[in-house]
């Protein structure tokens, strides 16, 4: 990659260590007591749910779906469905943990899928939530960050399955995708 791919770096990595602690405890609080399964969406969430997992101090196990609705820098407004879990989430308190929810096509998607195999609860952790591009009816029930509407790379997420090993989330300069 070169240097000016990345328009600005829109949060650096001491700040996304801050948020991951942060969210740790809230959900360590939260979560005591009960049987948490994290699901992690693949790809772009792994970065983040590796820093959180290490934040959260109760009981917890770890799980992962596959999706895709994006082709380039857009949403397709389909969602593949790829990899399923391998724990019975039944009776769990399930948290997702998604990296960004953007149009929500995605996680609205994945929890009705979840919300059909008597999960204890289900709820939402994303790192990024860009609210300006919503289409469907869902939020986060914990947010790391509130983004503008833009582009962004790094810490897990992709353009293009590149760019994914930034230690940072920076803006993509659009001149890579308006070639
Ligand atoms: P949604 O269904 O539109 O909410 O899209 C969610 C998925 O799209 C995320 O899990 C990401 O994989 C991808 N996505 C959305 N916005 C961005 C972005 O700015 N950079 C990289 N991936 C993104
Ligand atoms: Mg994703």
């Amino acid at each position: 990659m070169r240097k000016e791919d990345v328009q600005k770096v829109l949060i650096p990595e001491d700040e996304l260590k801050r948020i991951c602690k942060k969210l740790g405890e809230q959900i360590s609080r939260d979560y005591e007591g009960k049987n948490l399964l994290l699901v992690s969406v693949l790809k772009g969430a792994v970065v983040f749910l590796s820093d959180l997992l290490r934040e959260i101090t109760c009981d917890c196990r770890i799980d992962f779906m596959a999706v895709s609705s994006y082709s380039g820098t857009k949403s397709t407004g389909f969602v593949k469905f790829k990899k399923d879990l391998d724990i019975s989430p039944e009776g769990c308190d399930i948290l997702i943990v998604e990296d960004i929810l953007d149009s929500g096509v995605t996680l609205a998607y994945l929890k009705n899928i979840l919300a059909d195999r008597n999960a204890a609860s289900i709820r939402i952790c994303a790192l990024l939530d860009k609210p300006e591009n919503r289409k469907a009816d869902i939020k986060a029930d914990y947010v790391g960050a509130v983004i503008p509407d833009e582009f962004v790379v790094g810490y897990g997420l992709d353009y293009d399955e590149k760019y994914r090993n930034l230690p940072y989330v920076g803006v993509l300069s659009p001149s890579v995708y308006e070639k």
